[in-house]
């Protein structure tokens, strides 16, 4: 049986830890598509033209840590603007989104394009300085050379950008629950969506 639940919300906002919190929780699939526009972002930077790399994405470049720098984040940002890569990439989040067993996705516009019918909404958020402070702390760990100046310009570019470009912008699903993790654990965050998932069900 297909159960969706749709998990958008602006940069670092903790829907990819959530997301896959709850896919294990359920037993359901998670699909970040974040990546997907990452991996077409790092082809661009490569040299490729955005629609060619976003219509022949492979596993291959779906994988590595270089998806996780904020270069690659910006160019994805840029790249999501354009109505034909998002057109690319339609088709296959909705196969994964209907598949059989629960599906999880994460994103922008998963709960007003992707999948206007997912059974649970959620539209994560949080203050630009405290996701910025979280993707920082996440960054560095990784011994990735970032200050928190620049992870926080990144988190605000890129919000600016997805919300105020035409296709697919980011926005929250009317009926969308809103989740604002500004002053909650990571653990309080997943019990609330997992109570919200439950009353769905
Ligand atoms: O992890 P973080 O929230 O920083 O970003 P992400 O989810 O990996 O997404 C990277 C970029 O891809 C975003 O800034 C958006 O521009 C774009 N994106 C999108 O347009 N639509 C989606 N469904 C997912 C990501």
């Amino acid at each position: 049986m297909a159960f969706t639940i749709a998990i958008d919300g602006p940069a670092a906002a903790g829907k990819g830890t959530i997301s896959k919190a709850i896919a294990a929780h359920f037993g359901f699939a998670h699909l970040d598509t974040g990546l997907l526009y990452r991996a077409t972002g790092r082809r661009v930077l490569l040299g490729d033209d955005p629609v060619d790399a976003a219509y022949s994405l492979s596993a291959f470049d779906l994988t590595g840590e270089g998806l996780r720098t904020p270069e690659v984040a910006q160019a994805a940002s840029k790249v999501a603007a354009d109505p034909q890569v998002r057109a690319a990439l339609v088709d296959f989040q909705k196969g994964f989104a209907r598949r059989d067993g629960g599906a999880v996705l994460d994103g922008r516009d998963i709960g007003t394009v992707i999948c206007p019918d997912a059974e649970v909404k959620l539209f994560v958020t949080a203050s630009d300085v405290i996701r910025a402070e979280r993707r920082y702390l996440e960054l560095s760990a990784k011994n990735m050379d970032v200050t928190r100046e620049q992870v926080l310009a990144d988190v605000r570019a890129r919000d600016a950008r997805d919300a105020s470009r035409d296709a697919a912008p980011m926005v929250a699903a009317h009926d969308a629950v809103l989740l604002d993790t500004s002053e909650m654990s990571i653990e309080e965050a997943v019990a609330k969506a997992i109570a919200v998932i439950k009353q769905a069900q």
